[in-house]
């Protein structure tokens, strides 16, 4: 920084040039660490800048939460206030705290296949994805729950006898129990999902996130960068399960973390240009997959991110990571990594079948992961590699009819408050179906299809208080004709 061109700055540099001084207690850089540069020449220091943070922070708090420019700092200092109040409370609580109920009542804990039936109310199809996640969930719980238990022995053995290490105690501890598998530790195995873009992969994580009793995060991979550069760090994605978890560590680290959009941070082409959002990133994220002791910033506001709040150490060995995204391209790699062995082989028709094959991502190999741009470590460290099929018609119309939540009953809704039925025939979904299976964007094609079908529709149909049913068939889908109006005393409007 330029010393030189301080100079308004009434207590900023000492004279020497080289230690400037915080504007604000005056003392020097020196002594309090980096000082941060203000408008109008004023450098303070983060002692100061976190007091009057806190200062605004108090004066905000009781006002709405959105107009707070420091988005989750309030959080933290709630956290910080209460914290005295909550170190009596804290066995109080943690005794009521559903998690560690779970954790203690192994029954307690949602098998696979309810876990499976949850998610089946709302992601059609994906049968073998649903499988893996609620069996990968159902895991990680045991885990957790073998854990908490073999903690809770060590730590009550170690209260009794003080001489103990931690490790003789954990060592007392099995061979005291009548588990023959009490010295087997159950390590975890993150996974990989990929799957064409609108095919469900966010879509089922946040379902399930719905459904779980631990936090989850949804962290999006396209935003981290090397640690130094303009962008997030990949901590960050375990900042996100913190505030998750309301800065509680001990249920952060029982978490599930999704990565989002991993494919992203495949290492990039150009060798020349340091590859800080690539292959860089996939480094970073080593130590966060396998497990490691990590310092994260609690709360993820404009505080978090200089540095001005509280750091909490979390451990990343219990948490579980799911990496999903489209891998644009992987079905490329695919195919020439098919069509070379079907050329070496014996049938070389069989080039052209991979052409129409749409679910080609369910044939990836690490081999296809490592070509696409995934370097074999983080391939290594996520064990389970799962695939979504790409939706094909029928699926497509499930989508759009079956839902508790389905894109026809959201419509459906919104005529029933204006008092009108909205009906669609079979062959209307079939339609609907067929045209977002040529958008070849999944089922995200089917909201902006339904949006300009339903438009006008909305437009006019609240204009005539006697209109008492709308049926959609195809040919209103395919632009062949009006949609079926009946009034509500029961004379068919003419189309
Ligand atoms: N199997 C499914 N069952 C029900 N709805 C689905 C399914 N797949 C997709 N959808 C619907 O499509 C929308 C988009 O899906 P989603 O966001 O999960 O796509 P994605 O696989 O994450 O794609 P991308 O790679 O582009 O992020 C969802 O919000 C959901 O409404
Ligand atoms: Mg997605």
């Amino acid at each position: 920084m330029a010393d030189n061109n301080n100079t308004a700055n009434s207590s900023g540099s000492s004279g020497n040039g080289s230690s400037k001084r915080c504007s604000s207690c005056g003392r020097p850089e020196s002594e309090v660490g980096r000082l941060i540069h203000l408008p109008n020449n004023l450098e303070v220091c983060q002692d100061c800048m976190r007091r009057s943070i806190e200062m605004i922070g108090n004066v905000w708090n009781g006002m709405d939460p959105s107009n707070n420019p420091f988005g989750n700092l309030n959080p933290v200092q709630e956290k910080n206030k209460t914290d005295e109040k909550s170190e009596e409370k804290k066995d109080e609580y943690e005794d009521n705290d559903s998690i560690i109920e779970m954790l203690k009542d192994f029954k307690s804990i949602p098998m696979p296949h309810e876990i499976k039936a949850m998610l089946d109310d709302y992601v059609i199809g994906q049968d073998r994805a649903k499988r893996i996640i609620s069996v990968a969930v159902y895991n990680h719980y045991k885990r957790l729950s073998s854990r908490y238990k073999e903690n809770k022995a060590v730590e009550e053995l170690m209260g009794k006898d003080k001489k103990l290490t931690e490790a003789e105690a954990r060592q007392q501890v099995a061979s005291e129990s009548n588990d023959p598998f009490a010295d087997v530790e159950l390590e975890k195995s993150n996974i990989l999902m990929l799957g064409p873009t609108g095919s469900g992969k966010t879509y089922l994580v946040k379902t399930l996130a719905k459904l779980l009793k631990v936090p989850l995060a949804i962290a999006d991979a396209t935003t981290l960068t090397e640690a130094g550069y303009i962008g997030d760090d990949v901590e960050s994605v375990v900042s996100k399960l913190l505030t998750a978890a309301n800065n509680d560590v001990f249920k952060t680290e029982c978490g599930i973390v999704f990565v989002d959009e991993i494919d992203k941070i495949a290492r990039k082409a150009d060798e020349r240009a340091r590859d800080i959002r690539g292959e860089s990133v996939q480094q970073a994220m080593l130590k966060l997959l396998e497990g490691s002791k990590i310092e994260v910033p609690m709360g993820s506001g404009a505080g978090a991110r200089m540095g001005l709040v509280p750091q909490a150490t979390v451990d990343t060995s219990n948490i579980l990571f799911i990496c999903g995204g489209a891998f644009s391209g992987l079905d490329e790699v695919i195919k020439k990594r098919l069509t070379k062995s079907a050329a070496i082989g014996f049938n070389s028709s069989l080039k052209d079948a991979f052409d129409e094959d749409d679910d080609l991502l369910m044939k990836t190999t690490n081999e296809d992961l490592r070509n696409y741009g995934m370097i074999p470590e983080f391939i290594g460290r996520l064990p389970v590699v799962m695939s979504l099929h790409a939706l094909d018609r029928d699926m497509l119309v499930k989508i759009i009819r079956d839902p508790k939540n389905s894109i026809s009953r959201q419509y459906q809704k919104l005529f029933f408050i204006d008092g009108v039925d909205l009906e669609f025939t079979q062959d209307a979904y079939e339609a609907i179906a067929q045209k977002a299976l040529e958008k070849k964007t999944g089922a995200r094609a089917i909201r902006a299809i339904m949006e300009s079908l339903m438009t006008d529709l909305m437009y006019e149909i609240p204009r005539d208080r006697n209109i008492g049913r709308v049926i959609i068939d195809a040919d209103f889908v395919n632009k062949q004709g009006s949609p079926k109006v009946e009034m509500k005393d029961g004379n068919l409007l003419p189309g």
